[in-house]
């Protein structure tokens, strides 16, 4: 896809901060397992902490393809910085700018999008991953508040998030519609959570289990009606799903990038690799998929912008760009050889990381349902 020459800006100025500010410390976030605390004012100083919220509430939101190409950018070069800020802003900061009400928005949303705090979005649940319906956890109303019971694990975010958006049943007998989401902030009583995750990969990034004992949360908090909470996670995750599509096509655009660059320098027999065939052939099969990934996340951006129901090419781009990021450093890895299987190059890093791609957000079974739901419905 042609970018328009704003896009294009945007996307160099992205380039040059990830380049500049992200990558010399991309290695070392990996191996050490440590959280990029240091990032996080240089993320919000760019804006990129408020991207899918208005100014009117503290964000910085122009469209949602300057969105795709600002996590694709900082993904190319770290994906543990890009799921940092996927989860975030479309899983935190969009619900509540999405669902909440005025007094929640301008509550909530500024510390998040503008003063470097962080948000989190608990939907799954040990016994209800894809089957996010099967939700265990639970809010009894007491009064005017709510007293919440219950588990989410595998939550991105989560030991440094201060902002929570999470579902609890409410009605059992409704399945699906007996299902509400509140706002939860960390630190209040009874709210705990567990220890960072030891992951394959993204291993900068923060996954850990939430835990709910007798938490009271005023109705107040409550993020829309009474048993919309299914209904507004899924279309989070609808937005949620374009981010981890640039995710996998930023990081098959980094294995690209370090084949590329092997391949010109690398030489075997007095020649560069480059000059083999079959490399050539892999570099152009990689760079196809990667080109037709770009294309479907950013055609999701645009419909998401357009106001019609994107459901179906959200879920299109996150599986395509997902097996398009295991295809490209699968083939970098065999293109660098032993040294791609080495930590001098980020190849096998990208390798491990893009596998959250295929799992998060939805498996990849479980976006080819989406998918195949939409089109038999005549859906989206
Ligand atoms: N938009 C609007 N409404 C939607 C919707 C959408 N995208 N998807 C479902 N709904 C509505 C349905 O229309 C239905 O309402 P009506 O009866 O009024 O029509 C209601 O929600 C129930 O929908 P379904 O009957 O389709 O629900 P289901 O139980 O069959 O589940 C599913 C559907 C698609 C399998 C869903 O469970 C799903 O997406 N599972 C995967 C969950 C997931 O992606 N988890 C990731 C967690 S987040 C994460 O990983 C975070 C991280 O940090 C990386």
């Amino acid at each position: 896809m042609i970018l328009s020459e704003h896009h294009e800006k945007y996307r160099q100025k992205i380039r040059e901060f990830a380049l500049a500010e992200i990558a010399p410390h991309a290695q070392r976030l990996d191996e050490q397992q440590v959280f990029p605390h240091e990032h996080i004012p240089k993320l919000n100083e760019m804006g990129l902490l408020g991207m899918v919220v208005p100014e009117k509430y503290g964000g910085y939101f122009t469209d949602t393809l300057e969105y795709a190409i600002a996590v694709e950018e900082v993904s190319r070069v770290c994906g543990s910085t890009g799921i940092i800020l996927a989860a975030h802003n479309s899983l935190c900061t969009y619900p509540i700018y999405q669902f909440g009400t005025e007094e929640q928005k301008k509550k909530y949303l500024p510390p998040v999008c503008r003063e470097g705090e962080l948000g989190s979005f608990g939907l799954t649940e040990p016994s209800a991953g894809s089957d996010a319906a099967g939700t265990k956890s639970t809010a009894v109303k007491e009064g005017d508040k709510w007293i919440l019971n219950g588990t989410k694990c595998f939550i991105t975010n989560a030991t440094v998030g201060t902002t929570f958006v999470m579902t609890a049943v409410t009605d059992k007998s409704k399945g699906a519609k007996g299902i509400t989401a509140f706002i939860l902030k960390s630190g209040t009583p009874g709210f705990t959570v567990g220890k960072k995750e030891n992951k394959m990969g993204l291993r900068g990034s923060d996954t850990a289990f939430l835990h709910f004992d007798g938490v009271e949360i005023p109705d107040e908090d409550r993020l829309g009606p009474e048993g919309d909470g299914f209904k507004e996670f899924m279309m989070t995750l609808d937005g949620g799903r374009i981010s981890i599509g640039s995710l996998g096509l930023g990081l098959a655009q980094g294995a690209l990038d370090c084949a590329l660059e092997y391949a010109k320098t690398h030489e075997e027999n007095g020649r560069p690799i480059g000059d083999r065939q079959n490399i050539q052939f892999k570099l152009a099969d990689m760079s196809m998929q990667i080109e037709a990934a770009r294309n479907f996340v950013y055609e999701a951006a645009l419909a998401k912008d357009s106001g019609k129901k994107f459901t179906r090419l959200s879920a299109t781009a996150k599986l395509y760009a997902s097996e398009a990021g295991r295809y490209a450093s699968y083939w970098a890895g065999q293109i660098l050889g032993d040294n791609g299987y080495t930590e001098r190059y980020p190849v096998e890093r990208i390798y491990r990381d893009v596998k959250l791609c295929e799992i998060g957000e939805g498996t990849s079974e479980i976006q080819r349902l989406v998918i195949s739901r939409e089109l038999l419905r005549g859906t989206s």
